[in-house]
């Protein structure tokens, strides 16, 4: 039978990389909870009907994207391609709205979208994301790229720009979209199908499209800035007032529009540089209208969501971790040893010790090895005589020493291997200082 692979666009997560999956988790848990957000976990598939609802019939992402399928009771689902939809549905059906708000709320966890892979795209992503549920106050939208960027920040993931823009509300995009059609419409025969059905459908789309003409004739394309109402203008000076209050540098791009259609008034993006063509990390915005398009009551809220992967692509090698070392490495010999190897394990790992052991037997020396190999800082041997004595054999490896220590006193492996730590490390401490 041919050898089965992993699907194109899907990845297994390997140690080490899994620290580096952990480091990101538990810094950004940190600071999430801190900030008083609720972890939410929801389902990786919906009825298709909450995306194609959602997120805009004429998005890439619902035209060409969805992982769909009927289930065997022919009902239509899909797997989910965002975090944003899945939560406002939870938001309803829990009905959250009558608990205090804003309710907030952060996630992390698989995302599918039938993209072409690349460095930094792939068809099974994971995302980290928050929702604010709840607020209309321009301190929220301040607050959640302060928090986005805070994350950042601790990663020690830098060379990072922060670009916004306001999208206002309807009918300052219809407007808009209004003036975009008649700036582009003389130029239609000029482009493409892909670039006429944007400009038919969804000409917003064509601010972030990348065709070198497309791009040139933006520059003198109106800018939607000028399309706002005064509310929404209010609320866009206050975010940037409220970034300017938090020393957040940032980028004013009238010409960021997002994937997803259920944005209105902030949208913004936090890109690296160092990333190549797939440099955003985090995108997000506010969605006040989609709660109550989803049958909910009419509740504002923002958020963004970052892309694992590429969080994983921009840290520092300062960043990864030094692996724990293994404590100590059980060998035994013979048939009586083995019976009481998996009880000392045991015993060992409680005192919590990073024990392991070897199954597989071979002589001492390989054996020994195998524990060097391992990084180990002392190994145990059981062998026959040990268990007539009810002893264990205690051998450190680096120092090349061993010392009998009696089962009823085998805590003191652990006091003894502390020590040993704590020298090594305040002799690491003492040669820095010298
Ligand atoms: P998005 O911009 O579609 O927004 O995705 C957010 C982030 O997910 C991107 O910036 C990127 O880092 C990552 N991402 C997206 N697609 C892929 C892919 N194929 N492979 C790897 N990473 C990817 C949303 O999904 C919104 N739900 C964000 C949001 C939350 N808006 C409001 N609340």
């Amino acid at each position: 039978m041919s050898r089965i692979q992993a699907v194109r666009g899907t990845k297994d997560i390997l140690f080490p990389d899994i620290d580096l999956w952990r480091i990101i988790e538990d810094i950004s848990c940190e600071i999430l909870e801190l900030a008083n957000y609720k972890e939410i976990r929801i389902p990786i598939f919906e009825n298709s009907n909450l995306y194609t609802t959602s997120l805009g019939q004429v998005t890439d992402v619902v035209q060409k994207e969805m992982y769909s399928f009927q289930d065997k009771s022919q009902r239509y689902i899909t797997l989910r391609p965002e975090g944003t939809a899945g939560v406002a549905r939870a938001f309803i059906e829990h009905k959250l709205y009558v608990q205090t708000l804003p309710q907030r709320v952060w996630y992390c966890g698989p995302m599918f979208r039938y993209e072409r892979p690349q460095a930094g795209r792939q068809r099974q992503f994971h995302q980290l994301g928050l929702e604010c549920i709840g607020s209309i106050d321009p301190r929220t939208d301040a607050e959640v790229i302060n928090l986005a960027l805070d994350i950042l920040n601790h990663l020690k993931i830098s060379n990072l720009t922060l670009e916004i823009n306001s999208l206002g509300n309807n009918e300052v995009r219809n407007n808009y979209k209004k003036a975009l059609y008649n700036y582009f419409k003389d130029y239609k025969s000029d482009f493409s199908l892909e670039f006429q059905n944007r400009l038919e459908n969804n000409p917003l789309r064509l601010l972030d499209s990348k065709d070198k003409m497309v791009q040139s004739l933006l520059e003198q394309a109106p800018s939607i800035l000028d399309f706002l109402d005064n509310e929404s203008r209010k609320h866009f000076h206050l975010v940037c007032s409220y970034l300017d209050s938090l020393s957040i540098s940032y980028t004013i791009n009238p010409r960021l529009v997002r994937g997803l259609d259920y944005y209105n008034d902030t949208t913004f993006e936090i890109k690296s540089n160092l990333l190549g063509s797939q440099d955003t990390l985090c995108g997000g915005g506010r969605y006040d209208n989609l709660i109550q398009s989803l049958g909910g009551p009419p509740v504002p809220a923002i958020g963004w969501a970052m892309g694992m992967e590429r969080l994983l692509l921009s840290l520092p090698k300062s960043n990864i971790p030094n692996v724990k070392s293994l404590d100590c490495y059980i060998i035994t010999l013979g048939e009586k040893a083995k019976s009481y190897s998996l009880m000392i394990l045991q015993r060992l790992r409680n005192l919590k010790l990073k024990v392991d052991i070897n199954f597989n037997e071979g002589n001492l020396p390989k054996q020994i090895k195998k524990a060097d190999q391992l990084k180990a800082i002392t190994c145990i041997i059981l062998g026959e005589e040990e268990i007539q004595k009810q002893i264990v054999l205690l051998k450190w490896l680096s120092l090349r020493t061993q010392e009998n220590i009696s089962f009823s006193n085998i805590s003191q492996i652990v006091d003894k291997i502390n020590l040993y730590k704590n020298n090594n490390v305040s002799k690491v401490n003492k040669d820095v200082l010298e």
